[in-house]
């Protein structure tokens, strides 16, 4: 059975000392969770704060991006062995409002996933369509120029270290989920491309997390679909509170 993995993406929310006061809460609202990995990305400034608190603790530590190369003239930039030395495990790369607001396109989104693989950095590769995409019968189109874009030349056997997260943009901090038929949909016509790419029990053994307008009230519908294995979550993640219960629904579906 694949375990589910729930990712808190903090986006460019919290400094280093709103970080740390959420994280130590964190810890001890999950201190009885043996079922389901947990991750929290936050932003670089904050990584090595949360990851001093965290160390001990089963929560591994992503960020939200990187670079393709490992260093040299790149104002502004994070590389993958930074990522590492800093003592991260995951990174997002991809996400919607990477590719909206910063022009990342699949060939870019495909570089970095290389480079984060090259490290055993591993990616949580975001995917998903607009809402006219969804309105004009594109969905599946998209998500299959998206995975096949994201993951050219990339060897099956690297596939066990790629987690994917379908986030219909519509979704993503706007209140509005997606239904779990919705996701679901999503979620078994992601798995069926990676099958046809990658052979069926690499598909089989891959987990696509659900993102966009998680919450408490709605997690449990979404991860009780046979396809969801987890969750991305934006603003629930916030608060140690309501990101501690969604890994509780997780954890509380994980043993039945
Ligand atoms: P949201 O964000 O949960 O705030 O909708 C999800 C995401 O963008 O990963």
């Amino acid at each position: 059975m694949r375990k589910k993995i729930i990712a808190g993406n903090w986006k460019m929310h919290k400094t280093p000392a709103e970080a740390l006061q959420l994280v130590n809460e964190l810890k001890v609202k999950t201190v009885n969770i043996e079922k389901v990995d947990m991750v929290v990305c936050p932003p670089y400034l904050a990584i090595l704060t949360v990851r001093a608190v965290l160390k001990e603790t089963p929560i591994r530590v992503g960020a939200q991006n990187l670079f393709w190369e490992n260093e040299g003239a790149y104002t502004g930039e994070i590389s993958a062995p930074m990522l590492v030395d800093a003592g991260c495990t995951y990174v997002i790369i991809g996400h919607s409002e990477r590719r909206q607001y910063f022009h990342e396109t699949d060939e870019t989104i495909n570089r970095k996933i290389k480079k984060a693989l090259e490290f055993r950095l591993k990616p949580i590769f975001c995917i998903g369509e607009t809402l006219e995409q969804r309105e004009a019968g594109q969905t599946f189109t998209v998500l299959k120029t998206q995975l096949d874009g994201g993951l050219q030349d990339i060897d099956a056997s690297a596939m066990q270290n790629i987690i994917i997260a379908y986030e219909p943009v519509w979704a993503i901090g706007t209140g509005r989920n997606a239904t779990p038929e919705q996701a679901q949909e999503a979620h078994q016509f992601i798995r069926s491309s990676l099958a046809e790419k990658f052979g069926r029990p690499i598909a089989d053994e891959l987990r696509i997390q659900y993102g966009g307008s998680v919450k408490p009230e709605n997690v449990e519908a979404l991860l009780s679909q046979p396809d969801v294995d987890g969750a991305l979550v934006g603003g629930a993640s916030l608060k140690a509170d309501s990101f501690a219960k969604i890994i509780e629904a997780a954890e509380h579906l994980s043993k039945h």
